[in-house]
């Protein structure tokens, strides 16, 4: 294949609206897997975008009275505001109205449609359609009074001719390929859904609209602009060159994993591998979808504005704390309740409590018995399990974000901070220190404790990149953890002594338990 990069995405958003915590969800998953795999000492991808074409952007532009590119303009602006402060580090960012997108989507669409198995045609469609889901509905789906079942908004009835794409003639290779392929869609329950939906026979669908134009006009037949799937999906090899850079191309595709939410899985290994296989192209590697986010028990909507902005929980917790939070609560994979008081417990217990108090104690004794300088660790590692345990933590660490086990990677992590936290308390360095006579243990309690530190520092930086920097500034290293590989980082020693550390102010200060007014 030639692929020499670890190539991963969020999905497009959608610039009809501005972001709530469960877009911010997927992309702090996705940053998290980026950043430990740039770790390893990968060549990673890392891509996200908004998806900005539409009936339903155009009528947000109309009603906010702008014009379509002006609005899409300023809702990218909003979202690229949002993931710098989260941290997301992409290496691209894509909006499906740059030139560099139109001329990928004319080159599948021309690709697919020449294949020579009439892969493409014009048929005619009418029926009850949601602007909201830009999907058609039949009498039957709809909620009482011609609603949306989903949006419980009016639909409207739309007759039209459109291309569409046959999908249809796709079942049994996409059968093959994931029966070849168990490892393509995760989690397992999202991939027997998609194995019975193939099973269950697949519709063509309409890949065009005439109805409205703020799109990309089809090669053959510009009085049609591409619909929504030929549009948003192919995001992912415009990005990687598909049109303009083969070669890049081919080091790049196929994607390792495309990250998405439940609801977008059926586009995701269904449509797009099928329009991938008739353009002559390589299916993506993985897609993972996982689970949504609700609040208070509820759902949150998209299209109604009752979503939580992620700066609200910012401004409060603080971004590491954000990203830990999320990372570390919802087993990924599994839809998540949000509640500020399981955010605060967290916070408290294993960052306040947990990492934070470790890092104050540990540099506050070096601090004050040892003048703020790493010792040497003269009776050596002997009497303590830390580099053993964090050998073991490591390696678990390592296993579960090879396997997307997100969650379970995060809490390898803290059982070092748990150990390192009862190891002073066995070791009471506090004691050690008023007894001279044992200042060569107090110094081998120290070191062991400030080099765990260090080994913290360069393993949460995935996790959160904005305290591992400052820890690791903390522990008197140069540069940033981020500069680290992994897994020569991880091996014991790499603390000299002699080095100056200095507390500074708390990483995780406390949080009262209410919310605030
Ligand atoms: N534009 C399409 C995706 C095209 S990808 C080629 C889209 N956009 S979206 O803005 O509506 O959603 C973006 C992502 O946010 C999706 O993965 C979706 O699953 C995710 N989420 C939206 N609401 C969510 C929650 N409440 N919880 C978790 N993820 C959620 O769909």
């Amino acid at each position: 294949m030639g692929r020499d990069v670890f190539y991963i995405t969020t999905p497009i958003y959608y610039a009809n609206d501005v972001p709530h915590i469960g877009h911010a969800y997927n992309a702090v998953n996705t940053d998290f897997i980026a950043r430990y795999h740039r770790l390893r000492g990968e060549r990673v991808f890392h891509l996200t975008g908004t998806d900005e074409h539409g009936l339903k952007v155009q009528r947000a532009a109309e009603a906010n009275g702008v014009s379509a590119k002006e609005w899409v303009d300023r809702l990218e602006a909003s979202w690229r505001e949002v993931w710098a402060r989260l941290d997301i580090a992409y290496d691209d960012y894509i909006r499906t109205t740059e030139p560099r997108h139109a001329e990928a989507v004319r080159k599948i669409l021309t690709a697919v449609k020449d294949n020579g198995r009439d892969d493409i045609y014009l048929g005619s469609y009418e029926g009850w359609y949601c602007v909201s889901c830009e999907a058609y509905y039949t009498e039957a789906d709809l909620a009482p009074g011609n609603l949306c079942p989903i949006h419980e908004r009016p639909v409207e009835f739309f007759r039209e001719e459109n291309y569409f794409f046959r999908l249809s003639a796709y079942a049994d290779r996409l059968l093959e390929h994931y029966d070849t392929h168990p490892e393509a869609i995760e989690p397992e329950t999202r991939r027997n859904e998609v194995l019975s939906l193939i099973r269950g026979g697949l519709q063509d669908f309409s890949i065009s609209r005439t109805t409205f134009d703020w799109g990309i006009p089809l090669p053959w037949d510009e009085t049609h602009v591409a619909y929504v799937w030929f549009d948003a999906l192919t995001n992912y090899i415009t990005a990687a060159g598909y049109a303009d850079d083969p070669e890049r191309f081919a080091s790049v595709w196929p994607s390792n994993i495309h990250s998405i939410g439940k609801d977008i899985l059926r586009f995701h290994a269904v449509y797009w591998p099928a329009m991938l296989m008739a353009a002559g192209v390589e299916p993506p590697m993985q897609v993972w979808a996982h689970g949504f986010l609700t609040v208070g028990g509820k759902k949150m909507s998209k299209t109604n504005l009752t979503g939580i902005h992620p700066f609200q929980l910012i401004d409060e917790f603080g971004v590491d704390s954000y990203r830990y939070f999320w990372l570390r609560q919802i087993a990924w994979g599994s839809d998540g309740d949000f509640s500020w008081e399981a955010m605060v417990e967290r916070h408290n217990a294993d960052l306040a409590n947990g990492l934070g108090n470790l890092v104050s104690r540990v540099l506050a004794m070096i601090e004050s018995y040892l003048d703020g300088v790493v010792p040497e660790p003269s009776v050596g590692d002997a009497e303590s399990d830390l580099p053993d345990v964090i050998v073991d933590a490591a390696k678990r660490y390592d296993d579960h974000m090879i396997q997307v086990e997100l969650h379970k990677a995060v809490a390898a992590v803290w059982s070092i901070v748990d150990r390192a936290n009862g190891y002073l308390v066995e070791k009471e360095p506090w004691k050690l220190a008023k007894d001279p006579e044992r200042r060569a243990e107090l110094e081998s309690v120290l070191y062991a404790s400030a080099e765990t530190l260090r080994i913290l520092a360069v393993l949460i930086q995935p996790i959160m990149p904005s305290a591992a920097a400052k820890l690791w500034r903390q522990l008197g290293q140069d540069g940033d953890p981020s500069d680290q590989r992994l897994p020569d980082a991880s091996v014991w020693g790499g603390l000299g002594p002699g080095t100056k550390v200095y507390k500074g102010d708390a990483l995780f200060p406390r949080l009262e338990a209410g919310e605030p007014a």
